[in-house]
């Protein structure tokens, strides 16, 4: 058998690769080796317990506040040794974080095959999303097979003449995770949050997240006092904020937020009640990359806070806007929204274009071609 490692550090990489971690299992070609970094803590455990993953190894890097060279010399030092024990015959990465620049620069330096999931995402600002844009832009460099979600993915990664046969469209796995947690009941941990939920058809919700390190300042402080403001204005909303475990971004938005009767700040949710609760709400207010993914195949309205996206297709979709970081658009946004109907009615459509819920399977295909074990899938 193969041995694949797949190696992720963040809440967004644990959910994105978990179904295929998954497949990974049940595979006759392949062992997998899963090898967290720990960037996260809190946040990825909770993603690991909820689709029963136990890494093999866990690096256990984090540390409050950490700088990114922190991040990288840890994970590419840790990495190594891990490397060289176990003799992974690829490395699966996915996304742009530090942990996947870091896993795929030893990689390469070991001459292991970097798999990159979610490959060709890009903004076209190498400042913005930072230090995202340059993580996946190195890692698409170093990378044996780029596995881009949707056809214009593709598309960024030919304009760097990365060559079209190590390119498989396979569609986002971060629906496939979605499709799987939304099917099933779920039981909210948190009180409030269940009353919330049920309470939705009297009190629309409106969900807020944020935690980009480019909106980190006074932009995080302007969403903290635009959602504020909102919630003054229209007491009859629910505004229900799941906060980062970043204590930066708790410094910058919640203290505009205390003491406000319908605003609700939570720690972080279990992914399967947070998908619950994308579909429960009205509106999303967020500066996160898999929300605006997730959000507008559950029919959500998606308003950005970002000047630019990588994600481009909700937005031609019409189901997101980017409405960047100003204080007076983001009330003018959320504000037309609610009060024109028609407005909410032309974005509240259910569009796929980020999966269709078998990326896992095309990946899995890719990666057996890329072994001489058999064929790919058509492409998403
Ligand atoms: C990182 C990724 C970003 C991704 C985001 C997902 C990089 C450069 N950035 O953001 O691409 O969108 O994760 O959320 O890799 N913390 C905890 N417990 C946790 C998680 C975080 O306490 O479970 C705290 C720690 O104090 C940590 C801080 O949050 O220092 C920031 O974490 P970090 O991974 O550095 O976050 P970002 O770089 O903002
Ligand atoms: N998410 C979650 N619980 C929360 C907030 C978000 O499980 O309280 C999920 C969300 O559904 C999405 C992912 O976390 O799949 C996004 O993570 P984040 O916004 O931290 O990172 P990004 O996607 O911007 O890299």
């Amino acid at each position: 058998m193969l041995k694949i490692m797949t190696v992720y550090g963040t809440r967004p990489e644990a959910i994105k690769v978990a179904p295929i971690i998954k497949a990974l299992e049940e595979s006759d070609n392949f062992e997998s080796i899963p090898v967290v970094t720990g960037q996260h803590r809190e946040m990825l455990d909770s993603v690991n317990r909820l689709f029963s993953i136990e890494p093999v190894r866990d690096l256990n890097i984090m540390s409050a506040k950490q700088g990114l060279n922190g991040i990288v010399a840890k994970v590419i030092n840790g990495l190594d040794e891990i490397y060289a024990e176990l003799e992974p015959d690829a490395v699966i990465v996915q996304g742009d974080t530090s942990t996947v620049m870091g896993a795929a620069i030893a990689a390469f330096n070991r001459q292991i095959p970097v798999v990159h999931v979610e490959a060709g995402l890009r903004s076209g600002d190498i400042n913005s999303p930072f230090p995202e844009e340059a993580n996946r832009k190195l890692t698409s460099q170093i990378s044996k097979l780029h596995l881009a979600p949707t056809s214009t993915s593709k598309a960024n990664l030919l304009r760097e003449a990365l060559p079209e046969k190590e390119i498989v469209v396979t569609g986002n796995t971060v629906i496939d995770a979605l499709l799987e947690v939304v099917e099933k009941p779920v039981e909210f941990t948190d009180q409030t949050v269940a009353e919330l939920v049920a309470q939705k058809d009297d009190a629309p919700i409106v969900l807020v997240t944020t935690h980009r390190r480019e909106n980190l300042g006074e932009s995080m402080q302007n969403i903290g006092r635009a959602v504020a403001t909102l919630a003054g204005k229209y007491p009859g909303y629910r505004f229900l904020l799941p906060a980062h475990r970043n204590p930066l971004v708790r410094e910058n938005v919640l203290p505009h937020l205390e003491g406000l009767q319908n605003v609700f700040v939570t720690e972080p949710l279990a992914y399967a009640e947070f998908a619950h609760i994308i579909a429960a709400s009205r509106i999303v207010l967020t500066d996160s990359g898999g929300v605006q993914e997730e959000a507008p195949s559950l029919g959500k309205p998606v308003l950005v806070m970002r000047e630019n996206t990588e994600r481009p297709e909700a937005v031609d979709a019409g189901t997101v806007r980017l409405v960047g970081t100003d204080y007076d658009r983001i009330v003018e946004e959320v504000s037309a929204l609610i009060d024109d109907e028609k407005h909410f009615a032309s974005m509240a459509n259910a569009v796929n274009p980020y999966g269709d819920g078998r990326a896992t399977e095309r990946t899995l295909a890719a990666l057996e071609k890329m072994f001489g074990l058999g064929e790919r899938l058509a492409d998403f």
